[in-house]
């Protein structure tokens, strides 16, 4: 097995990762988002890109989800723990909690979602009922039971297309429709995983309330001050994944 980890907003680099390479990469699909960094953790190699680049500088709706994951499945990585900064609608989804979705709502339009597109021999239709593999979904709750870490077990992500956040009216549809968090970047990246045979799973890590859940606006200083905590317990969460 070889692990991947792709970093969101507040996570561009891993403290404790050891660096040993780094590697930029063209795909058939174009660039991806920043070079692949190999380190290790607990002497367990693994392989690190920043979503939204180095410096963090790509939308949500800019970024290449298909070369991403393409170059990733080049490295030779299995296993993809992508971990991604969200709106909390939930009530269980404070600032900083972290919760691990096994369901997923689409709302992103517009974007490269398929590496099926061009070979038309071949119309292929994913089975996507459970969006997340179950047995890296295991391994992240095994870990943050041992390392004692509180997350949420079982929660629907809903992807909007960014970069804007949504209207109060919006989040309360999202909650109807039965989402618990809200964020940008869960889609199509889950699905082109899946395409490509690869695991992945999700660590969501909440940024602030959602538009309406709370009163008041939504402020970047206050998406920034809570995701340091939240990436700072996402950190320690992979830190214990390694160690299994
Ligand atoms: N909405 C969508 N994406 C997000 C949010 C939000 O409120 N917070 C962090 N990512």
């Amino acid at each position: 097995m070889t692990l991947a980890i792709i970093g969101g907003t507040g996570l561009t680099q891993i403290s404790g990762l050891r660096i040993t390479g780094q590697q930029s990469l063209e795909t058939p699909f174009g660039a991806p988002s920043a070079d692949y960094v190999f380190g290790e953790i607990n002497g367990k190699q693994l392989i690190f890109l920043a979503r939204h680049g180095n410096p963090h500088r790509i939308p949500p709706h800019k970024i290449n989800y298909r070369a991403n994951i393409w170059g990733l499945r080049e490295l030779g990585a299995t296993d993809i723990i992508a971990v991604a900064a969200v709106g909390g609608i939930g009530p269980l989804m404070a600032p900083g909690h972290i919760a691990i979705p096994d369901q997923i709502i689409d709302y992103s339009y517009g974007r490269e979602h398929t590496f099926f597109a061009d070979d038309l021999q071949h119309v292929t239709h994913i089975d996507f009922s459970e969006p997340y593999s179950a047995t890296l979904r295991k391994r992240i709750l095994q870990a943050a039971h041992n390392s004692g870490i509180a997350i949420t077990e079982v929660a629907t992500y809903g992807c909007t297309q960014g970069p804007r956040l949504e209207t109060i009216m919006e989040i309360k549809r999202m909650a109807q429709d039965g989402c618990d968090l809200v964020g940008m970047t869960g889609m199509p990246e889950a699905a082109l995983a899946r395409e490509l045979d690869l695991n992945y799973a999700n660590i969501s890590v909440v940024a602030n309330w959602a538009a309406g859940i709370v009163a008041g606006e939504i402020t970047m200083a206050e998406i920034e001050k809570n995701l340091q905590v939240g990436m700072a317990k996402a950190v320690d969460l992979l830190k214990a994944i390694s160690l299994l």
